[in-house]
């Protein structure tokens, strides 16, 4: 696949996305909900090929919510048995594209197969140096939080912490996201306009794109174009923009 023609210096350094609409686009298809999920399979591939492509530094992706668990069984087996085949399929291209693939959320409630890839997916790319393929499975940011907060209030309740040193930063450093910059652009795809407790500690400062295509649709040129539309807003954390200082 020929690079396409973004300049590095114009990407954001972190992209996360919330792939929302599988149900409505096999809906819309008189299509079973089964069917928008392994389009949606296909989207992921495409997605990550093109941020590989465009020499993005990191993509997360909210692959299962926390809350996702209470969908009907049946729903919830065909997700994981779609997770099963990504992870049987997809490894050995992310190895050779020098992809490095992590997973965060919690790790005690997948299927023991399952955890089992993904660790033998994590060990396989773990000294891979191009882009930083997360995947949010089982993921929720107020179990983050809150386990975040627990971690070192039970530090300090050992006396191994004072309470005093807790900043931002050090809080920080006790999320799953440690080693990862903070998204600098989170988009949502299937038009609604929330964060459905995804990233919530790390999006201070994104920028937010909600689109309305719903995820199986999401091509890579709408993801360059979401990308690169990034890259002409002023961010500024705060602070006033340099030429608004008189
Ligand atoms: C939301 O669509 C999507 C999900 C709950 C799961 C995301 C999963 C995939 C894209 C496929 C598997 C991913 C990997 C990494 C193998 P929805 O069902 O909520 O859609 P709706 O809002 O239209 O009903």
């Amino acid at each position: 696949m020929p690079r396409s023609n973004v300049s590095i210096a114009d990407l954001p350094r972190h992209v996360a996305i919330i792939m929302d609409g599988n149900g409505r686009w096999a809906r819309k298809r008189h299509l079973p909900r089964a069917a928008g999920h392994v389009a949606g399979v296909s989207a992921v591939r495409s997605i990550v090929r093109a941020a590989i492509d465009v020499g993005l530094e990191n993509l997360t992706l909210y692959a299962f919510s926390s809350e996702n668990w209470k969908r009907p069984q049946l729903e919830v087996n065909h997700l994981m048995g779609l997770f099963r085949s990504y992870f049987r399929e997809d490894v050995d291209e992310l190895v050779e594209r020098n992809v490095r693939m992590r997973i965060i959320g919690n790790r005690s409630r997948a299927a023991p197969d399952i955890l089992v890839m993904i660790e033998d997916g994590e060990a396989r790319t773990a000294r891979n140096t191009g882009l930083n393929l997360t995947f949010a499975f089982d993921y929720g940011a107020q179990e983050e939080i809150a386990a975040a907060a627990r971690n070192m209030a039970l530090a300090a309740a050992r006396g191994q912490l004072d309470p005093s040193n807790i900043t931002p930063e050090f809080f920080a450093l006790h999320l799953s996201t440690r080693d990862l910059p903070d998204p600098d652009l989170i988009v949502r795809t299937g038009g609604e306009r929330r964060l459905s407790n995804f990233l919530l500690w790390q999006s201070a400062y994104a920028e937010l794109a909600f689109l309305d295509t719903l995820w199986p649709d999401f091509s890579r040129a709408e993801f360059i174009d979401t990308v690169t539309a990034y890259a002409q807003r002023e961010r500024r954390f705060g602070a006033v923009a340099p030429e608004a200082v008189a």
